[in-house]
């Protein structure tokens, strides 16, 4: 029986479920392609005790992240997301040059490198080992390792306390929040910052983000949780943020015994009141709208294929393929699908085994629509393919409402 992973409370609901799913970041070599996939269960639940939303089964870490496939860097709007979020620290908080900057999930040190160019001293944790050797190689000093309370003695003894430590996109894959937490408060200065952002659940349910929910991302979050959760490591909200990264997440700035809690946290409370996020019934209708998403987005690629049209995958986000396997589309459907890549590039997606190829295959063949699987980049992808949509070609977004552009 699995218990909260915040509250140990022992009363989970599930309220979706997905059935078993391949896990959505093992991109296919061409050899791999005669073998079966490892499927794990994909369930959903509601903690009827603290109210967070949570998957019933943990895949164990290990071979979800020791090598991994998503690169913060492939994705040009992400790089002005974390350059401008390294200088929002540092101005708004008067780090001093020369600080301990330390990035929990540090991917390929994208975030690192605008605090380097800041003059900061950094250190990335990151558990892929090909992502940290790249890391390494871009001279970003990397410890090869799942953060824990036990790291973070480690690089205290090493380097000292830190100044600031950053998670972005983190804390939701993490199985253990309070091994964590208690790492961030003892590697973090009495008057250090930590900044961590989280997918935001009233986001989730509001734009039908049904895609998101996935092996690797263990909670969904919203700010009353967070906070009771941060209250037991004497951890105070100083600052909230609603961002449009990741579909619409939460970017807190959290400090030791903080006494001023930001004015906005209540705004937060009560908006999330409103979309009556202590409610089982508000999951129950969620998960009815999922499932009305997948019969109109498979009957809307049925007809148009039937008409002869010809669609590709537009990026091949974790999330995307999801999407696939849950909607069940696959070569049937999509040609092939682009992503800028390197890694996924020449690679099959998990489960519907469609080809992935880099982006000038569709620029010198423009097919008649595009499935906009990296959704969350909806206006920098119409923006850049203005040409295509200027010759006639559509996309197709999926959330949350499936719909043609
Ligand atoms: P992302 O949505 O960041 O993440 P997740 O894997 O967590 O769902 O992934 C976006 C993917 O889309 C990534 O593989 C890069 C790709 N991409 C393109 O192929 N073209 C683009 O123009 C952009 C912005 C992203």
């Amino acid at each position: 029986m699995p218990t909260c992973r915040i509250c140990r409370g022992e009363r989970l609901n599930t309220f979706l479920s997905f059935g078993s799913m391949p896990l959505v970041n093992n991109f296919l070599r061409e050899e791999q392609l005669g073998t079966p996939e490892h499927r794990f269960p994909l369930d959903v639940c509601f903690c009827d005790n603290c109210g967070l939303v949570q998957l019933g089964y943990v895949v164990d870490p290990e071979i979800m992240f020791k090598n991994y496939a998503y690169l913060t860097g492939a994705s040009e709007p992400l790089l002005a997301h974390f350059a401008a979020l390294a200088a929002e620290i540092t101005q708004r908080f008067d780090v001093p040059v020369g600080s301990l900057v330390v990035d929990v999930g540090s991917n390929d040190g994208t975030l690192l490198q605008s605090f380097q160019k800041l003059g900061m001293r950094v250190l990335g944790v990151e558990p892929a080992v090909n992502i940290s050797k790249l890391a390494v190689s871009r001279g970003i000093e990397t410890t090869n390792d799942f953060f824990s309370s036990h790291v973070a003695e480690t690089i205290s003894a090493e380097l000292g306390r830190a100044k600031v430590i950053t998670a972005a996109n983190v804390l939701a894959h993490v199985n253990d929040p309070e091994d964590f937490l208690s790492g961030v408060t003892s590697l973090l200065d009495e008057d250090g910052i930590f900044v961590i952002e989280v997918p935001y659940l009233v986001d989730l349910l509001e734009k039908r983000e049904f895609d998101t929910i996935y092996h690797e991302h263990l909670s969904y979050f919203a700010l009353r949780p967070l906070m009771s959760l941060f209250a037991k490591f004497g951890l105070g909200i100083v600052r909230v943020e609603r961002i449009s990264v990741h579909g619409g997440s939460l970017r807190l700035y959290v400090q030791k015994s903080a006494h001023s809690i930001s004015p906005n946290v209540s705004e937060l409370l009560k908006l999330e009141e409103r979309a009556k996020l202590a409610a089982l019934e508000t999951y129950q209708k969620f998960a009815e709208d999922v499932s009305q998403i997948k019969e109109e987005l498979r009957s809307l690629l049925q007809s148009l294929k039937a008409r002869g049209a010809r669609i590709v995958g537009y990026g091949a986000p974790a999330k995307g393929n999801l999407l696939l396997n849950y909607c069940q589309i696959g070569t049937d459907i999509l040609d092939y699908i682009i992503d800028t890549t390197p890694f996924k590039q020449g690679r099959y997606t998990p489960g519907t085994r469609v080809p992935i190829f880099p982006e000038s295959r569709f620029h010198n063949a423009p097919t008649d629509y595009a499935l906009l699987l990296a959704w969350n980049y909806t206006d920098a992808i119409l923006q850049k393919e203005k040409a295509y949509r200027q010759a006639g070609g559509k996309f197709i977004v999926p959330i949350p409402k499936p719909r043609i552009v």
